[in-house]
């Protein structure tokens, strides 16, 4: 038995940021903006915090009344909660009106933190029930705005699917790596460090080697060629992680979908967001294999085999 989704929806605050607000005020320029990362607008929160996105991202999802009634999981992906307590996946079920015979639980993995939540839907679903994973950052309030290395990376958004169980497969692989070395040198977050910081390039190493090894775990598990993979749907940091992936494979770009030229690095939103355009432009058919794989936070990486 694995999971299948079966909805998608998302919802990103206020209006497009882009680069020239950056370098309005930062020793920085568009170009390098968009050569070294990718990345063109993203949306910064001006007072929405990760409970009310996602709401707004879950109410777009119109479940039925009998879908709510089915819901015995509630899951919120995130590492930027604007509220501690109560937790997001119970401000959520309160506000959707769920039933109160659920699982309501926050999961703070950063950038894997979506990935990890279908693991623990898959693990927690039975038959017949159906589970709402939300991925929510309010990356912006973690970011300092006088860091040109980081500020330009990072936005706020939500996107939720739901879920069901059914009778394919689904694949997950994943780790976490620590190191008194690797913490101080790549997100120091703990206690007294206020903002976000990382060495950049060594996260981009970190990335591409454990992206690919849980990847080639998955195609090998999974019985699938590198070209069987429909959709590579992985993290939204940097375009040219993706593209070293799909270069390192052989595959077709097109097979790496990317929109952070649209909303930046999202972490735990990232790749809900991807999904429901993709979704949404009628891209993704049933029966479609696909990968989604995101890293980060400390540093720890999760990823899933999957059928659509
Ligand atoms: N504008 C202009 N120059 C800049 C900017 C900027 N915005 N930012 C950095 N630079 C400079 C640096 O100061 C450096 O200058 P120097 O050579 O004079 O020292 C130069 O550009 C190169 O810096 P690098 O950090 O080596 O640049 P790199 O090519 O590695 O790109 C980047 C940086 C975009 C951060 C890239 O390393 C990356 O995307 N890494 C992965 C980040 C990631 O995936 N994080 C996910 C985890 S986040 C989380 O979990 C919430």
């Amino acid at each position: 038995m694995g999971i299948k989704i079966l909805k998608t929806s998302s919802y990103v605050p206020g209006e497009p940021i882009d680069n020239s607000y950056y370098v309005s005020y930062l020793d920085t320029s568009d170009e390098w903006i968009r050569q070294r990362t990718g990345i063109e607008t993203r949306y910064i929160s001006k007072d929405e915090g990760t409970e009310t996105m996602s709401v707004k991202a879950a109410e777009k999802l119109e479940l039925t009344d009998e879908e709510k009634a089915r819901i015995k999981v509630v899951l919120v992906a995130t590492t930027t909660s604007t509220s501690t307590v109560p937790i997001n996946a119970c401000i959520l079920q309160g506000a959707l009106g769920l039933s109160e015979d659920i699982y309501a639980c926050d999961i703070g993995m950063a950038c894997a933190g979506f990935v990890a939540a279908l693991r623990m839907a898959d693990a927690l679903l039975k038959e017949g029930e159906l589970a709402l994973v939300v991925g929510v950052e309010v990356l912006s309030k973690m970011s300092d705005k006088t860091d040109r290395s980081t500020v330009i990376l990072f936005g706020d958004g939500a996107g939720a699917v739901l879920i069901e169980k059914n009778d394919k497969e689904s694949y997950f692989e994943g780790g976490s790596r620590y190191s008194e070395v690797l913490a101080s040198k790549l997100l120091p977050m703990t206690g007294d460090v206020e903002y976000l910081t990382m060495d950049g390039a060594a996260v981009f190493r970190f990335a591409l080697e454990v992206m690919n090894a849980s990847m080639n775990n998955l195609l090998e598990r999974s019985g699938n060629s590198y070209d069987e993979i429909d959709w590579y749907i992985l993290h939204q940091a940097n375009k040219r992680i993706l593209e070293g992936t799909a270069r390192k494979f052989g595959v077709s770009p097109d097979r790496f979908p990317m929109n952070m030229n649209k909303y930046g690095n999202t972490s735990s939103a990232s790749i809900p967001l991807l999904l429901d355009e993709l979704n949404r432009a009628g891209k993704l058919k049933r029966g479609q294999k696909m990968i989604m794989a995101g890293f980060g936070g400390g540093l720890t990486w999760q990823a899933v085999y999957l059928e659509w």
